[in-house]
């Protein structure tokens, strides 16, 4: 009987038991259960000469050593780089296909916001932001409508500290419920000739649908000035929608109402779906509807301090989210705040 099987054996499953450990823990545990002193297998073999048979002891002294440095070499050897469960034993197969680092872009409304601000820079406007937290003043009342004013019902508000305001002494603070406001806080602070576009996200009282979000985002326009008349807003306009639809888009003006605008305007595209011949989303009209717009109140210039016998203006607001969902035929405005990747990486801007 000579020592070499014990020896081999506990070689052979030191060595499968290496070829399996993938942390630092599992190598600290390999370590313990060979080389500790109180434990290890290494130290039990080597006490174990003592009590061998005497014609053994020399060889078995002398193969349990060689294994005892053999293993504290391949464990000072083995370096485990990263605790990885998942790293198969042996390392890692570098011939396997990567994984597919995803790669973030800009959100479609993000995109047109872009693209809206790109016309109207072009065109000489300047391009500013407006407080998302407004008060009843700049929303409301510098605009025309005045506490009890009805066209306030045409927009639901939220306000902040809970209460629909009555008495006028009590400043109501809400979530603005358009970026018209933007309109006052400019030219408060401002002297004609202006140019300016605000876009920015405005709220509203709605339960979610196809077509409305309590949360949507709008751009406002408005441009004052000496002559300034309606021709220069259905210009502007006209060259605005050719631009950001196709270029032989057909635009309409109807009148309609807003109490800050006189005379006011809806303002209609040739329907991007259908090309005017009539289809379900333009009810077989031909038109869709895209903006409100019209020529500044007087009451709004007198609310500002602009003379309203020397200076006229225009203005109009839109949704870009409404546009969004023209210009990329997207049927459900709620799609754009579900983040669906599905939806999302069709923008790969
Ligand atoms: N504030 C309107 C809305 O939220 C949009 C609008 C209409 C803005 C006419 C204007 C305008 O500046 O002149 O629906």
């Amino acid at each position: 009987m000579t020592a070499r099987p014990t020896v081999d054996a506990l070689r052979n499953e030191f060595r499968a038991e290496l070829a399996r450990v993938t942390s630092a823990r599992d190598l600290q545990d390999l370590r313990d259960r060979y080389l500790s002193r109180k434990r290890g297998a290494l130290p039990a073999l080597l006490k174990s000469v003592a009590t061998a048979p005497p014609a053994m002891r020399p060889e078995l002294g002398r193969t349990a050593n060689e294994l005892k440095r053999e293993i504290e070499r391949e464990l000072a050897s083995r370096r485990v780089t990263r605790d990885t469960p998942n790293e198969p034993a042996g390392g890692v197969d570098v011939t396997l296909a990567g994984r597919e680092i995803r790669i973030g872009h800009r959100h479609p409304l993000t995109v047109l916001r872009e693209e809206i601000e790109t016309i109207f820079a072009n065109l000489g406007f300047e391009i500013l932001q407006g407080p998302e937290v407004e008060d009843d003043y700049h929303n409301f009342e510098a605009l025309n409508m005045p506490p009890e004013h009805p066209a306030r019902d045409m927009q639901d508000t939220l306000y902040l500290d809970g209460s629909i305001p009555t008495a006028s002494d009590r400043p109501a603070t809400l979530l603005r419920t358009h970026t018209s406001g933007i309109q006052i806080r400019y030219m408060e602070t401002h002297e004609p000739p202006v140019r300016i576009i605000a876009p920015g996200l405005v709220y509203r009282r709605d339960n979610p649908d196809v077509t409305h979000s309590p949360m949507f985002q709008q751009v406002e326009g408005l441009l004052v000035g000496e002559n300034v008349t309606m021709a220069d807003l259905k210009g502007t306009l006209e060259c605005f929608l050719r631009l950001l639809f196709d270029p032989d888009t057909q635009v309409m003006f109807r009148p309609s109402f807003f109490p800050y605008t006189e005379p006011s305007a809806e303002v209609f595209i040739s329907c991007v779906f259908c090309k005017g011949s009539g289809c379900s989303v333009c009810k077989k009209t031909g038109w869709l509807e895209i903006l409100g717009s019209g020529m500044v109140h007087p009451s709004v210039f007198d609310a500002v301090g602009y003379d309203s016998e020397r200076f006229t203006g225009w203005a109009f607001g839109v949704g870009i989210d409404r546009v969004a969902m023209l210009k990329y035929r997207v049927e459900d405005n709620r799609s754009f705040y579900d983040n669906d990747l599905r939806l999302l990486e069709q923008f790969s801007y």
